[in-house]
């Protein structure tokens, strides 16, 4: 057998997610968590804390699959909580097209008639930083590697039940009994919490968890930044990063 050559550790480093191959792909950041944990709330804080920088926000949501008329007849038994009931391959389709510098048209989803071709779709521009938030956004492979830091917002089963009373009866249009025979944490979401970098507990309570995460995230496009200035510095950066 012929053996295959072998990359060196300098080619390697220069293969590390932090190259980038163009400068609008800086900073995936992946915010998961059980439904009503706060991941919306933390997104906004983080987003408000970079008022300086381009940032957009990316709803798993969006990407609800469509349900057939069949599934529609008995929605009570659809499980919202499962991988398979999002459109992967189409989230991931749009990432990359963000990451190209192309903007994207995102679909938005309504809860209420379960339909996710509700016009107009949100324009998303490529950005400095890109947040992806979503029950299970950390599930996939493909979507995880994408992601520069991954967090996971961990609130009380207990308060996360209780704000879904609250808001699924009001803005879903939801009966008690739907929301309380919705128990998929377990099966899916709470599985991917290993992936985090990051779990945050109370969510948008916890102030200095969302500081430290600013912080890092501009730590991370200063870095870019002198890298565009200074293209040389980046492999002086990557030596100190093995
Ligand atoms: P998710 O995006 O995880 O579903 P949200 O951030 O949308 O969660 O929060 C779900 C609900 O709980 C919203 O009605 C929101 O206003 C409320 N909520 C979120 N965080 C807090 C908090 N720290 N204190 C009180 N209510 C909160
Ligand atoms: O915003 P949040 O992350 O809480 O939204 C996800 C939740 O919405 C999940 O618990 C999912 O079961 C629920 N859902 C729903 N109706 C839909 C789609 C999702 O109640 N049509």
């Amino acid at each position: 057998e012929v053996a295959q050559p072998t990359m060196s550790a300098a080619e390697e480093m220069h293969k590390q997610p932090f190259v980038i191959e163009n400068e609008n792909s800086r900073g995936y950041t992946g915010v998961a968590g059980g439904a009503a944990s706060g991941k919306t709330t933390v997104c906004d804080m983080i987003i408000q804390q970079l008022h300086d920088q381009r940032v957009v926000l990316v709803n798993q949501d969006s990407f609800y699959h469509d349900l057939t008329e069949e599934e529609l007849t008995r929605v009570h038994e659809y499980n919202f909580d499962h991988p398979d009931a999002f459109n992967t391959e189409k989230l991931l389709c749009a990432m990359e097209n963000l990451r190209h510098g192309q903007a994207v048209d995102i679909p938005n989803y309504d809860f209420k008639s379960y339909k996710n071709n509700v016009f107009p779709h949100r324009r998303v521009n490529p950005s400095d930083v890109i947040i992806l938030e979503g029950i299970l956004i950390f599930h996939d492979p493909r979507v995880r590697e994408l992601m520069n830091m991954k967090i996971f917002v961990d609130t009380d089963a207990d308060v996360r039940l209780a704000r879904r009373i609250r808001r699924d009866t009001v803005e879903k249009g939801r009966d008690i009994a739907t929301v309380l025979d919705q128990p998929a944490f377990d099966d899916f979401i709470l599985p991917t919490k290993k992936y985090a970098d990051i779990i945050i507990p109370r969510g948008g309570d916890n102030h200095v968890a969302v500081d430290l995460i600013v912080q890092h995230i501009r730590t991370k496009l200063g870095q870019h930044d002198m890298c565009k200035i200074y293209p040389n510095l980046y492999v002086i950066q990557s030596t100190f990063q093995v």
